[in-house]
């Protein structure tokens, strides 16, 4: 549970460091994506003893179909599973799925699983957004030209247009595994957000760590360019 201080309403994270997880127990690293998977369910289990109104996790990256064909079809096989197993905990837990990136690119029956699990998932209070195929660049372009086709391109109509436009304002972006870069995530939304880089490689992220950064953003002062 979050302490005293304001609370964070919308927690996006950069989960990081599962092949190096992996490689310092000497598994390979589709161990590690699986381990990676079981840190997700456990931390959207975890979102009803917090504030959170929407947790935002990075899976797939527009970048990452760079990666070796073996570890990409691996990561969409986890997905596959994932939906399947999880989708009726999202249900009887109220968390509600939202999708951000160009997932529509993803294989048809994925497509088809993720337009199921939004339909179902759709009357939920918690959000768990998901990005799958996303690039925050490509998202502000696409937002752009959106705008500029309704009329004015403003910081208002943009952001209208963005996949983030429904969820509440970023207040937190996490990124685990000591690295310290936003790869192209959440570039538009993070402008106010503040920022936690942890060592902690992703497969060993627990709810106990998520609410440990609830309590340090609770107890930052923000301050939006004002003093
Ligand atoms: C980074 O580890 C993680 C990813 C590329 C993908 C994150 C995916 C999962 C946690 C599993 C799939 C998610 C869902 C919701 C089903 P890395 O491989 O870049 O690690 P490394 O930098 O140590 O090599």
């Amino acid at each position: 549970m979050s302490g005293e201080g304001q609370s964070a309403r919308h927690v996006a994270i950069i989960m990081d460091g599962n092949g190096r997880w992996a490689k310092r127990k000497h598994l390979p690293r589709a161990m590690g994506h699986r381990k990676g998977v079981e840190a997700v369910r456990e931390l959207v289990r975890s979102l009803q003893d917090t504030s959170l109104e929407c947790l935002t996790l990075y899976a797939f990256s527009s970048e990452n179909w760079k990666r070796p064909e073996d570890e990409v079809d691996d990561l969409m096989n986890l997905m596959r599973k994932f939906i399947k197993s999880d989708l009726p905990e999202f249900i009887a837990n109220d968390v509600k799925l939202h999708i951000i990136g160009d997932w529509q690119g993803l294989a048809p029956d994925i497509v088809a699983m993720l337009e199921n699990a939004l339909e179902q998932t759709a009357k939920g209070s918690r959000t768990l957004a998901v990005a799958l195929n996303y690039g925050s660049q490509a998202e502000i372009v696409h937002a752009a030209q959106l705008a500029a086709a309704d009329g004015e391109i403003t910081e208002d109509s943009l952001a209208a247009h963005l996949y983030t436009a429904a969820l509440p304002p970023l207040d937190l972006l996490i990124r685990t595994s000591g690295e310290v870069r936003l790869s192209n995530f959440l570039l538009w939304q993070a402008a106010y957000a503040e920022m936690i880089f942890t060592d902690v490689l992703w497969p060993d992220f627990t709810p106990r760590h998520l609410f440990d950064a609830l309590d340090q953003f609770a107890g930052r002062e923000r301050r939006f360019g004002g003093r």
